[in-house]
């Protein structure tokens, strides 16, 4: 027997030594919805977060804050276990590199490399920046204040000598382009698989990928003078998770290759060259895809701790709520594109998509329903033409959003969706159920039963990126939950007319500033 389609998706794994902000929010915000998207379509879903724990950064934060490195990678990989839960994330596993079973993940891949001549022994004579945890060619680097030299990303970087492993990189420079080639669909979005092409065909050096110089990281099989170098520590992650070097086991069976791995564009060299090179070169399957977001800024600038603008995504959602948050950053900003937060651009997208359109379209409806159909979903007549072609709309929007978050086009999905909730609202003016409550209340009962059928579909399909309005929306509908999954869209998933519906309450407050709030300023 044939069993759900699996699907595994992963996030990056965060540095520890950072409190999580709202560029580590967004990128598990986007595999979240992915993930819940995918379950509601019935597929059996893998999502994978967790902590990057090994290195140099990691090391000198702990330095910095005292203590030993894994008390303090122990303390602040909590930030990023508690940050998934008070945002909502619906992640199936958290691996933090730290713990054993990646360890063992890590040494076995070393060593199927090792065997198959992948990796050798030699020194490494280079610049290092460990803001990136990454080596850079001397030609990539420009002079900074003080003489230093400065990586393309703005990290400094230092001179490092020492012996190092090396992973033949260069000789996988054909086969990758190769790779690409075959599989168009490995890296998205379009312009930035360009980007790593050209990169490739530009040359590959071989890859340092053990380091001397410090002691935080995972021990070279057979060489423990060496640790693993952390980018080579950090990719295994997704292997690690899935149960290798056990690839016969059920898990690995099941979800690997991995169908997503979700970064940001910072970190795409690392997952579109690097990781596909190691896992060939270890005779293991390639991802089926990765695709690179772009980054946020603050009111235009550039987020950094040195500047004290680094967004809490907790006290965002304290604010704003969490599901407005949620559908703010995944709507306004064409997915893979760099945004900027303000916080009017987020005022607007709550108070005119949330509250005036759909919310209002909610309780509109819900409320008339409530007052004139004895509070429970009213039993349509012959459908007419306006009737049909917004029910068909609102069916048509499955088919859509399938596509769109299928290739991570969330802002698309969700504008094809409001384009319903417009359809809905200029259908309620045109039809105006509150005249027909005189004159034809047969025809106001097909009017409403048609809009609580819009409203139905919109909220079974928009509940990967607000599930808790959502739910409370659906709950107004009195839709069972197991009538909530994708299934169940369509005519057989139809409200049937006589279900009790509870009293309709508002979904979507319009979000007022503290200071222009009456009741505030009187203290009321
Ligand atoms: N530890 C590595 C990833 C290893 S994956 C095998 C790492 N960690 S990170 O904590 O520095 O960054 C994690 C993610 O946060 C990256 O995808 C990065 O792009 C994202 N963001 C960090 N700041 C961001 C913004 N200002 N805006 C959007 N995303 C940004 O890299």
């Amino acid at each position: 027997m044939v069993g759900p389609q699996p699907y595994y998706i992963t996030t990056p794994i965060y540095y520890v030594n950072d409190a999580p902000h709202i560029g580590h929010a967004y990128t598990t915000l986007a595999c979240d919805v992915l993930a819940r998207f995918m379950r509601l379509d019935g597929r059996r879903v893998k999502f994978l977060t967790g902590t990057d724990e090994h290195g140099q950064k990691v090391e000198k934060s702990a330095q910095a804050a005292g203590m030993d490195p894994q008390a303090f990678t122990d303390k602040v990989s909590l930030n990023f276990r508690d940050l998934a839960k008070t945002l909502n994330f619906s992640n199936d596993d958290f691996i933090r590199t730290t713990e054993e079973r990646h360890v063992r993940a890590c040494q076995a891949l070393w060593t199927r490399l090792k065997e198959a001549g992948e990796i050798y022994l030699g020194s490494y004579a280079g610049w290092y920046a460990v803001r990136d945890e990454a080596f850079y060619d001397e030609s990539e680097l420009r002079d900074g204040p003080g003489g230093k030299k400065i990586a393309p990303s703005g990290a400094e970087v230092e001179w490092v000598e020492e012996p190092s492993y090396f992973f033949r990189l260069s000789a996988w420079q054909e086969r990758l382009l190769a790779f690409y080639e075959q599989n168009p669909g490995f890296i998205g979005p379009a312009s930035r698989r360009n980007e790593v092409i050209s990169f490739v065909r530009s040359g590959l050096r071989d890859l340092s990928v053990s380091r001397t110089t410090f002691r935080w990281g995972i021990p070279v099989p057979n060489d423990p003078d060496h640790i693993m170098y952390v980018w080579l520590d950090a990719l295994t992650n997704y292997i690690t998770a899935v149960g290798y070097p056990d690839t016969e086991n059920k898990d690995y069976s099941t979800f690997w290759p991995a169908d997503l791995h979700m970064v940001g564009k910072d970190i795409l060299r690392f997952h579109a060259i690097f990781w596909p090179a190691f896992l060939m070169a270890a005779g293991l399957q390639p991802p089926k895809r990765v695709f690179a977001h772009g980054w946020w800024t603050n009111e235009g600038q550039k987020i950094s701790k040195s500047v004290g603008n680094v967004i809490d995504p907790v006290v965002l959602a304290d604010e704003y709520g969490l599901d407005q948050i949620r559908y703010f950053l995944l709507r306004e900003v064409p997915f893979g594109n760099d945004g900027d937060f303000s916080r009017t651009a987020a005022i607007n997208r709550i108070n005119s998509d949330l509250a005036n359109d759909f919310g209002n379209l909610a309780q509109r409806v819900l409320s008339m329903i409530h007052k004139n159909c004895e509070a429970a979903v009213p039993r349509p007549n012959a459908l007419k033409a306006a009737d049909e072609a917004l029910l068909t709309a609102a069916r048509e929007l499955f088919d859509r959003l399938r596509a769109d978050f299928g290739e991570q086009a969330f802002h698309r999905g969700l504008e094809a969706a409001w384009q319903v909730v417009g359809d809905a609202n200029r259908y309620v003016d045109e039809q105006a159920p509150w005249t027909l409550r005189k004159t034809d209340p047969a025809r106001m009962n097909t009017v409403l039963y048609t809009l609580a059928e819009t409203i139905r579909h919109l909220a079974i399909l928009t509940q990967p990126v607000m599930p808790e309005s959502c739910a409370r929306l659906l709950d107004q509908l009195a839709v069972a939950p197991e009538g909530r999954t994708f299934a169940s869209l369509g005519p057989d998933g139809a409200l049937a007319p006589g279900t009790a519906l509870p009293k309709p309450e508002p979904i979507f407050p319009r979000y007022i500033k503290p200071e222009d709030d009456d009741s505030q300023k009187t203290g009321r």
